[in-house]
């Protein structure tokens, strides 16, 4: 065994997790080496943040692709053992909620090596979410458990998690976003899109249950249609949705001169659009939680968060995907008597320092 840490990437919301983290630890000259899984794998879904962030080059890429949950997963696991069985490090590190989480986190505790989880705890108790069976699953058998809001311990403790195993350090995310603001301040790239400031709503949606039926993505693109009425809106078009446009023939129904489309954009871009609009609609999980930072209004077309801090301390709002919901927080958002969001603990951009300080005591 090695006293190395490995640090697990493998789709586009782990990329703006593991930067931080990697600043960290070289600032603190402690070795490590970045696995890339290759779950997502075109450049503006992977490469574009390693650019963006100065992420270093992988030290493996396992190049797994897309596939269905079960070859996605069994790909990743096959691949990383043989790296593990290679290198044998003693921690590895995983963030998030992606498929590429609980693969690795499964391959390493099987060959006993310590995990530690980023973002544990979090949980929607909705089943249906892919996301929700890999949080669960990587925090039960997850030797450090790092949190980003205490929502997370009573989760863990319902599930008969030892809270010895568990760290609330804060937002790690907001460390990136700390980071980067004033880059993404000089880019504009909101006024290339001839925009001005929060003269426009920003859009993400790529949830499979909000795209990957035409009824429930009929519904979106109704909800969008009615806000173009009120405002332009600029919606940079995850794969999984444009695949799905292109399927059931609604690319046509976007087709309007307020809806400006663009393809997936870099992180610089995106938090350039973020730092400009009047509000957000997603059903992203991290950008409820950027969103809830910056002090911008968020509407979450989900009928449930895993970030329940959002609402009650953020600006987000759940509205499924109930129009009449829509219409009162747009209603509101744009007479600006929309609710402020406050302060949350610990999401002050040190998150990362204290995870490291806590692996520096108690694993390496
Ligand atoms: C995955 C995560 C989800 C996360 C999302 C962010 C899981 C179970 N889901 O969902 O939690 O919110 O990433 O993007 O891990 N594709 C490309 N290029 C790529 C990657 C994907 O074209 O670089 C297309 C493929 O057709 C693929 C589809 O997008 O089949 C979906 O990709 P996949 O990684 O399966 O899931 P996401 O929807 O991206």
């Amino acid at each position: 065994m090695t006293d190395e840490i490995f640090i697990i990437g493998g789709a586009r919301p782990n990329f703006m997790k593991i930067a931080p983290l990697i600043n960290e630890l070289k600032q603190e000259n402690i070795d490590f080496k970045l696995i890339h899984t290759g779950q997502h794998y075109d450049y503006n879904m992977s490469k574009v943040f390693f650019d963006n962030l100065g992420i270093p080059k992988p030290d493996y890429f396992l190049n797994v692709g897309s596939g269905s949950h079960a070859k996605q997963t069994a790909k990743i696991m096959i691949e990383f053992e043989k790296v593990i069985l290679k290198e044998t490090p003693k921690l590895i590190i995983v963030v998030g909620d992606v498929n590429s989480t609980i693969a690795c986190a499964l391959v390493a505790k099987k060959l006993f090596i310590e995990v530690a989880h980023i973002e544990a705890g979090l949980r929607s108790y909705d089943l249906m979410m892919p996301e929700e069976i890999n949080r669960k699953l990587t925090d039960q058998i997850a030797d450090y458990l790092f949190i980003t809001e205490k929502s997370a311990l009573s989760n863990l403790e319902n599930e008969g998690i030892n809270s010895n195993r568990v760290f609330f350090v804060g937002n790690i995310m907001i460390d990136n976003l700390d980071r980067n603001m004033e880059s993404a301040q000089k880019n504009e790239y909101y006024k290339s899109l001839n925009l001005t400031y929060q003269s426009y709503g920003l859009v993400t949606i790529h949830r499979p249950s909000n795209v990957d039926n035409i009824k429930d993505l009929k519904k979106v693109i109704e909800i969008l249609n009615y806000i173009q009425t009120k405002i332009k809106i600029v919606f940079p078009v995850h794969p999984r949705t444009q695949k799905n446009l292109k399927k059931f023939n609604l690319e046509k129904d976007l087709n309007k001169p307020n809806i400006i489309l663009t393809e997936p954009l870099g992180y610089l871009e995106f938090l350039n659009l973020m730092i400009n609009t009047k509000f957000i609609l997603t059903d992203s999980g991290g950008i409820q939680e950027e969103a809830s930072y910056l002090n911008i209004p968020i509407l979450t077309l989900r009928k449930n968060t895993e970030r329940p801090i959002t609402i009650e301390k953020g600006t987000n709002t759940l509205i499924g995907n109930d129009f009449n919901k829509v219409k009162v927080c747009i209603e509101e958002i744009l007479s600006n008597s929309y609710k402020k969001g406050q302060t949350i603990e610990k999401w002050d951009g040190k998150t990362s320092k204290r995870i490291i300080k806590i692996i520096k005591d108690k694993i390496i």
